[in-house]
């Protein structure tokens, strides 16, 4: 597989992107999010594949927002017509059901911060930094910064970073919620890596559904919300991965899945 904005390699179950402009930051442009909807069109279809990881190359970026040159000379007219950078939610976050992890490794701005935050979830070096520092550019977030970034942190800190444009380091972000672990700048791919093996190594339509269900949170009422909870862990229980994973506890030995 091989693409101009991003390098895609299989590691065993585990898919491994990662954006590689580094001239530029690994800032987002028209060509990476084609390249994106293709690599995880092909980790979606690709039965073998079970979680991703997307990370930034180089030890500075993992996207420093979309590409402002790229932006730049673009009228108004073209950004709507073209619906600019929908794609990123509506061809690939909405399209995906296998989970996937953001392994932040320094920048991660604007559109950058806003592509870590459509992940499952993100684990970031120590050297990572967080912002939405659109509104210093005269525009606002456009691929969902404003609204995962709250929903994220709350609205103090999502106000405070939207207005001021200011960074937030790992430890900060690690505090306010934004990612769930913060590892040494050296360890970052290993640890992602192993993160994404582990849920890998799970039964299959179990993760996806854990996945579904944790999502649902953010788009339903409690009520709804628990009813599709005992819904979808009724459905599991008729998985025969169910049967094999209760069975193995007992005998104590690992499961062996089948995904069905
Ligand atoms: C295009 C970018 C870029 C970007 C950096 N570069 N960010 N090119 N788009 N977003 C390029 C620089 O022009 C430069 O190339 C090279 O990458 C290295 O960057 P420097 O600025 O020289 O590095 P440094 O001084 O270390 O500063 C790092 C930085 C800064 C703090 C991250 O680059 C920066 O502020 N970048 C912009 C961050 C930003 O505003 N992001 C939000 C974009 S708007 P050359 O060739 O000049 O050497 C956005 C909206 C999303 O994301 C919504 C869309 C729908």
């Amino acid at each position: 597989m091989s693409y101009e904005t991003i390098l895609v390699e299989q590691k065993g179950a585990v898919t491994l992107i990662t954006l590689n402009r580094p001239q530029a930051l690994n800032a987002l442009n028209a060509q990476v999010l084609a390249d994106m909807i293709d690599a995880f069109g092909k980790f979606e279809a690709d039965a073998s594949q079970l979680c991703a990881v997307v990370t930034g190359s180089g030890d500075k970026a993992f996207a420093a927002g979309a590409d402002i040159k790229e932006m730049a000379d673009k009228s108004g007219a073209e950004f709507y017509a073209q619906d600019f950078f929908s794609g990123w939610t509506n061809q690939l976050v909405k399209v995906v059901r296998k989970p996937w992890i953001a392994a932040v490794n320094g920048f991660a701005l604007g559109g950058g911060c806003e592509v870590a935050m459509m992940a499952d979830f993100i684990i970031a070096s120590e050297t990572a930094k967080f912002g939405q520092p659109e509104v210093k550019l005269g525009v606002a977030p456009g691929m969902g910064g404003s609204q995962r970034l709250t929903r994220a942190v709350g609205k103090a800190k999502a106000m405070d970073m939207c207005l001021t444009g200011r960074m937030m380091d790992a430890a900060e972000a690690e505090r306010s919620g934004l990612v769930s672990r913060v590892v040494p700048a050296d360890k970052l791919l290993e640890e992602a890596m192993k993160a994404a093996e582990t849920i890998a190594a799970m039964p299959p339509l179990a993760a996806m559904m854990n996945k579904e269900l944790v999502d649902m949170a953010f788009e339903t009422t409690l009520d709804t919300g628990l009813v599709m909870e005992r819904r979808m862990f009724q459905v599991l229980t008729a998985t025969e991965d169910k049967a094999e994973g209760m069975k193995a506890f007992v005998e104590k030995r690992p499961g062996v899945w089948k995904g069905r």
